[in-house]
């Protein structure tokens, strides 16, 4: 059967936008590894970054574009010639590339931010496009701050940027200021006041400072946007972006309504959310839409009666359309390889011969410590990120002890480059001479800002995830470890910071 719906693109820009959100910093092996799974989500375009921004911004671009097949792959770049090159450049090896130019045009940013005339704005952004036009067929340009641009000026500089042969004009709602019926009429009189409006695809851009970015970008959806930009979870500046899985399953979920379909495999939305949720240290609250611990639980008598005689009572998405698949199935260190690879499929992830045998291999190891495994276990082994690219520091022995009095501990730690330091120090528990002892052997003191330990499954000998976040150099770092020990887990997390600080000096 085939659907009269119209086929709106998905633009993600959780490497971009939602990595800018403050202690979301990604190395390159996990941009790596959220594209490939954006890819196999079925996003249309990955923005992967911003590469003018830091030479390994420029790198994680350019990885992806090598490595990730199916999306568009799109980088940022300010209306400058150096931006536009940098990211012809770094897409260049993408089977299908995109330059996202942008430059803002409200009355506030041309004042403060960039001193410029009305219509210098129209010049720069119309030789902006111009350039990236000659580098690259697709081409999309975004007018920063375009909510609150005087209409008519907006439609002017839209016009304009098609007419240099920008192919995709993007709204942005850069400081989430807009309401949903406002958004509507912008796009409206956009569509009615642009002479060359139907060259172009036009596309929005929600920040969710007001919490109305799904709104706001639904409306816009509405009244002709054909594409939406959001990033998983809706991570991103301040309060973050449009959130990908909300806006999906509303238009899936309300198709009759919306008349439009997005290419997004859904079932896939769960396990994506848990990878970048994993890697980025950003966790989902209990009760977000869709793929929040809550969002399918029942609590009160009445609802479950109800969804006993007839789930559609109180559900309106089933939990298996965005892929959460639960089963109270408790593994063991009796279980094979066979019961193991079943039980990954079902919770939505999919590895390749060797990721599988390194998770086959740490989960013998963690039957052996712990009698059963849950599917929170099995999901923290595959979200465990690979050691590629962690950095030069690795953990060779830890020693604690803790009295009353406080706490010691000795670590031992291998260096990269074949050297072992030991360095023992004392401190408030043994968690913080842990940490003392890190910094000693490294030389790096970073301040720590937030220390998280949580349950990631159940009973006494569940495994502990710690997250440490610190500032250094005024930049934020998290780091995480799980194991069943927490104080092997906090020293891990914060030996995981320690590499990241490290790789970002070498990457700047
Ligand atoms: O929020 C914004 O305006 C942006 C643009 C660069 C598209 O992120
Ligand atoms: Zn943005």
């Amino acid at each position: 059967m085939t659907s009269s719906a119209d086929r709106v693109m998905i633009f993600d820009t959780t490497l971009r936008d939602g990595e800018q959100a403050p202690g979301c910093s990604m190395t390159q092996a996990e941009k790596l590894r959220v594209a490939k799974a954006l890819a196999e989500l079925g996003v249309d375009v990955i923005e992967a970054g911003f590469p003018a921004a830091s030479p390994g911004d420029w790198e994680s671009v350019n990885a992806v574009a090598r490595e990730v097949q199916g999306p568009i792959i799109c980088g940022l770049a300010r209306a400058t010639r150096d931006d536009i090159e940098k990211v012809a450049r770094a897409v260049a090896p993408a089977a299908r590339r995109r330059i996202h130019v942008f430059l803002a045009t409200s009355a506030i940013h041309r004042q403060y931010k960039l001193n410029m005339a009305k219509d210098e704005i129209i010049r720069s952004a119309v030789e902006g496009v111009k350039m990236a036009r000659d580098l690259c067929e697709d081409v999309e340009f975004s007018p920063e701050d375009a909510s609150r641009t005087e209409l008519e000026f907006l439609a002017q500089v839209v016009e304009a940027v098609i007419d240099a042969g920008a192919t995709t004009v993007n709204i942005p709602d850069t400081v989430g200021y807009t309401v949903p019926h406002e958004f509507a009429e912008l796009f409206r009189y956009l569509r009615k006041n642009v002479r060359n409006i139907d060259r172009a695809r036009l596309s929005v851009h929600c920040h969710d400072d007001l919490g109305m970015a799904v709104a706001n970008s639904l409306m816009a959806v509405v009244a002709g946007a054909r594409q939406i930009e959001c990033t998983i979870n809706g991570i991103g500046e301040r309060a973050g972006n449009c959130s990908l899985e909300e806006v999906v399953m509303a238009l899936r979920t309300r198709e009759t309504f919306f008349n439009a379909q997005t290419g997004i495999n859904s079932q896939k939305l769960y396990p994506v959310s848990r990878l970048v949720s994993s890697i980025t240290g950003m966790p989902i609250p209990r009760n977000k839409a869709i793929v929040g611990e809550n969002a399918f639980a029942h609590e009160s008598g009445i609802h479950q009666h109800g969804m006993l005689k007839n789930a559609s009572t109180y559900e309106i998405m089933r939990p298996q359309d965005v892929g959460l698949t639960r089963s109270s199935l408790v593994l063991g260190k009796h279980s094979g390889r066979h019961a193991l690879r079943e039980r990954i499929k079902e919770l939505g992830f999919e590895l390749g011969d060797a990721e599988f045998a390194r998770v086959f291999e740490e989960f013998k190891a963690l039957a052996d410590k712990k009698k059963e495994l849950f599917d929170g276990d099995i999901e923290a082994l595959v979200l465990r990120s690979e050691g590629a690219d962690s950095g030069p520091w690795s953990l060779a022995e830890l020693t604690t002890s803790s009295s009353p009095a406080g706490g010691q501990a000795t670590v031992t730690l291998r260096h990269a480059d074949g050297s072992v330091i030991e360095r023992s120090a004392s401190g408030d528990g043994p968690v913080d001479a842990a940490f003392k002892s890190i910094e000693a052997a490294t030389g790096l003191r970073p301040v720590l800002r937030k220390f998280e330990l949580r349950s990631l499954s159940e009973g006494e000998d569940a495994q502990g995830e710690a997250i440490v976040y610190v500032d250094f150099n005024q930049r934020s770092y998290r780091g995480s470890s799980v194991t069943t020990d927490i104080v092997e887990s906090a020293t891990r997390a914060f030996l995981e910071v320690i590499n990241r600080i490290e790789l970002s000096r070498k990457a700047a």
